[in-house]
């Protein structure tokens, strides 16, 4: 069994996250291959992600040869089958178990014996995720933030059959493409989503009340506690769909109020009022170019 990463595949690369997600590992060397069911999405991604190189080489943060460079390691694809020479795979797919979970079972005959499969999940349990794929030891917790090219953060948890090899081998990688390791147990939501989920519903419950709209609560929030954007306008970047999965997968586990979907996200996500990805959430939008550059 060898430990050396050289290829990553990123599953749900058409998505939020996964795009973010093949920026960080292609940026860090790393031969990278998307992989998301929709061309569509690849498509959208690839637009995005050129755009937001193009914004690294005007800002100086990269040479336009080390972007072309980059840009030559990345190659996106619909089949699964293209993950077969990856050594590690990061799903940032649908907040689902059940999908999480075939992805996993599917990739398991295509991907070589030693390769280690890593999931994004927000709020599931990466014990339930691996369990039934036919390689609980080679599956880990790398959950990465948003906007993930941007943000250093990884919280990293290994499950209830995780080896410590496996665990030791993806923090090695998440140390050398560059971000910040954090170990976490494998509890619902980690750190952050255990407390971000309930926090963003009490903000959505308080919009809804007509407490005050959401651009005076995004201004209250950012004066007063310093945060750099209000949770309103982190939620239309999350994607309400996103957060609705999220309330989804973690009510049902922790029983508690406040992860459970407020009526008005329902009516949101009902609406295709997404945020960012559909122009339209908490805020309007033109165009969705990704974050920084
Ligand atoms: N949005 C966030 O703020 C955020 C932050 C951290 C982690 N996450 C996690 O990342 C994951 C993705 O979230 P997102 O917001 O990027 O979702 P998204 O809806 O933007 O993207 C998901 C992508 O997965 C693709 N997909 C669905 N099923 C697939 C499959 N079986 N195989 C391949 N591709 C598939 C979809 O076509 C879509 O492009 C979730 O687990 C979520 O909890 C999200």
């Amino acid at each position: 069994m060898t430990n050396e990463i050289r290829r990553v595949g990123v599953c749900g690369a058409g998505g939020t996250m996964g795009a973010g997600i093949a920026i960080v590992v292609a940026r860090a060397g790393f031969e990278t291959v998307s992989h998301d069911l929709s061309q569509d999405a690849l498509d959208a991604a690839k637009k995005q992600i050129s755009g937001f190189f193009g914004k690294s080489v005007e800002r100086g943060k990269m040479n336009g040869t080390a972007r072309d460079a980059t840009l030559g390691r990345m190659q996106a694809t619909t089949s699964l089958d293209a993950l077969a020479g990856c050594d590690l795979i990061i799903e940032a797919v649908f907040e689902d178990l059940r999908i999480k979970q075939d992805l996993f079972r599917d990739l398991d005959s295509v991907c070589a014996e030693h390769t280690i499969f890593a999931s994004n999940t927000s709020t599931l349990s990466i014990t339930e995720i691996a369990s039934g794929c036919g390689r609980e030891d080679r599956v880990v917790g790398m959950h990465f933030c948003l906007p993930a090219q941007l943000m250093k953060l990884i919280e990293m948890s290994p499950g209830m059959n995780t080896s410590q090899q496996t665990f030791r081998s993806a923090w090695a990688f998440v140390d050398q493409a560059g971000q910040t390791p954090v170990k976490t147990q494998d509890k619902p939501g980690f750190i952050l989503n255990a407390l971000l989920v309930p926090f963003n519903n009490d903000v959505i419950r308080a919009v809804e009340a007509g407490v005050a709209s959401p651009a005076d609560i995004d201004k209250a929030i950012k004066a007063a506690l310093g945060y750099k954007m209000g949770p309103c306008e982190l939620l239309d970047l999350v994607g309400l769909d996103t957060q609705m999965r999220l309330c989804e997968a973690f009510y049902p586990v922790t029983l508690d109020v406040r992860s459970s979907a407020p009526p008005l996200l329902r009516r949101m996500v009902a609406a295709g009022h997404l945020g960012r990805k559909s122009g339209r959430g908490f805020y309007s939008y033109d165009g969705n170019t990704m974050f920084g550059g």
